[in-house]
Parts: C-alpha cells; structure tokens; sequence
C-alpha cells in the first residue's frame, strides 16, 4: 500500500534556491555505488556523528540490498546523476515506539543551503501522514550541531530535551543529545498534497 503511494508519488523534480534543478526519489538496491561516492565525500567532522561507518562498502551495500519500506523509507536527491542528499524515515512495527517515526539526514557540503534538506522534510513529513499509524516525527542531534538543530526548528520541529553525556560518537568521544519532535496530527492537510 505504502509502496504503492510512494511509487505514484516519485520521482519529483524542483529547483534550488541557486535555480539548479534536482530530483527527489526513492533509493533503489542499484544505487549503492552512487551512494557509496555520495558517502565518501562527506566530511568527516559530520561522519562523526553516523549511526554506521558510511567509509565501509559493505555497509552501503548492504543497506540498498535490504530496504523494506515498512521499515525504513530512503529517499534521495539527485543532481546531474550524482546523489547529493539522503533522507530517511525509520519505524517501529510494533511495540510502545510504532507511533513515532524517526528521521535522519544529510546533505553533501557542496549543495548547503539551498533549501534542500527542507524540501526531504516536507516529503518525510508527507511519507509520515500517509504511512497511517504514525503521530510523531523524532530527530536527534548532537548538542553541537548547531545547523542541523536551527534547520530542524525552521521545518516546525520542537527541542523536547538535551540528554547529558548520552551518546558516543565514531570515536569513542561522549557528547549531549538534543532530541526534537514534530507532531503529525495537525498535518493532515499535507497528505492531501
Ligand atoms: C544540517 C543539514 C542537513 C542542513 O542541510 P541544508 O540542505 O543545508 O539545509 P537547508 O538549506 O534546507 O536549510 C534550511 C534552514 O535551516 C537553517 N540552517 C541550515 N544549515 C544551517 C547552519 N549550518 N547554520 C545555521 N542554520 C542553518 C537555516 O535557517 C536554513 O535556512 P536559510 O539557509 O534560508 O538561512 C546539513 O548541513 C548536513 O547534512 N549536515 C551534516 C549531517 C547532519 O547534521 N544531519 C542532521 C542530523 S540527522
């Protein structure tokens, strides 16, 4: 059903704030080498803060080989063939989390603001609405990303808390949590987009 919505749905196409144009569609198992280069050019101060090391093949591979979109929605932009962003909207089947839907996200350095990581969001948020069962978007930063927190909050996200010492990152080094939230359940306008 979802499949089906978001088949219908992508590829989109629009323009940056600089008027390039780009596509937003879902990542295919095929794309694993242009997500892998995509990867590879992301500066290590923000790899720091990966969940996986993005610098290992096998772990991109590895991801394009199993998407299940009941588990996790990837979407990407496209510019000129190359991968230049990655969003992704991760649920819980069941259990006391299935209501929230946690989001991730990354834009290449050299396609910074230009409006694209609001753009994911909106599509995420969307995604969100028509997946049925979630009522909350959740994203979590380190305390330091500073850029990240200030883009979260201008798509509508909220602080909710800064959870000490909480998190390591690829280098073993602690750091603080900032989680934010977004409600989905005034939203519904979107899904008639
Ligand atoms: C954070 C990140 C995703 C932002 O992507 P982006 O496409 O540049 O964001 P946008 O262009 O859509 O920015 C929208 C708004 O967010 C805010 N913003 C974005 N980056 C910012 C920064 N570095 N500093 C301050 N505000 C920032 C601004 O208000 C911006 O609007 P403006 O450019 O008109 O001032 C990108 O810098 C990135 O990939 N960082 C590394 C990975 C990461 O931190 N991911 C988030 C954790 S899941």
């Amino acid at each position: 059903m979802l499949e089906e919505i978001l088949d219908d749905q992508y590829p989109i196409q629009g323009t940056m704030k600089n008027g390039a144009p780009y596509t937003i569609r879902l990542l295919r198992s095929y794309d694993a080498s242009l997500l892998y280069h995509f990867f590879s050019e992301i500066p290590r101060g923000d790899r720091l803060f990966f969940r996986d090391d993005v610098q290992d093949r096998g772990v991109v591979e590895n991801w394009c080989a199993n998407i299940n979109l009941d588990v996790a929605v990837p979407l990407i932009v496209e510019v000129g063939g190359d991968i230049v962003g990655e969003a992704s909207l991760h649920r819980e089947p069941r259990g006391w989390k299935s209501h929230i839907g946690r989001v991730r996200l990354v834009i290449h350095p050299n396609y910074r603001r230009q409006g694209l990581s609001l753009v994911l969001l909106r599509e995420i948020i969307k995604i969100a609405l028509h997946a049925g069962s979630l009522e909350r978007l959740m994203a979590e930063c380190m305390e330091t990303q500073i850029g990240a927190i200030r883009m979260f909050e201008s798509a509508g996200f909220v602080p909710q808390a800064t959870l000490e010492g909480h998190v390591r990152d690829i280098e073993g080094r602690s750091h603080n949590l900032t989680i934010l939230t977004y409600d989905l359940r005034d939203q519904e306008y979107f899904a008639a987009d």
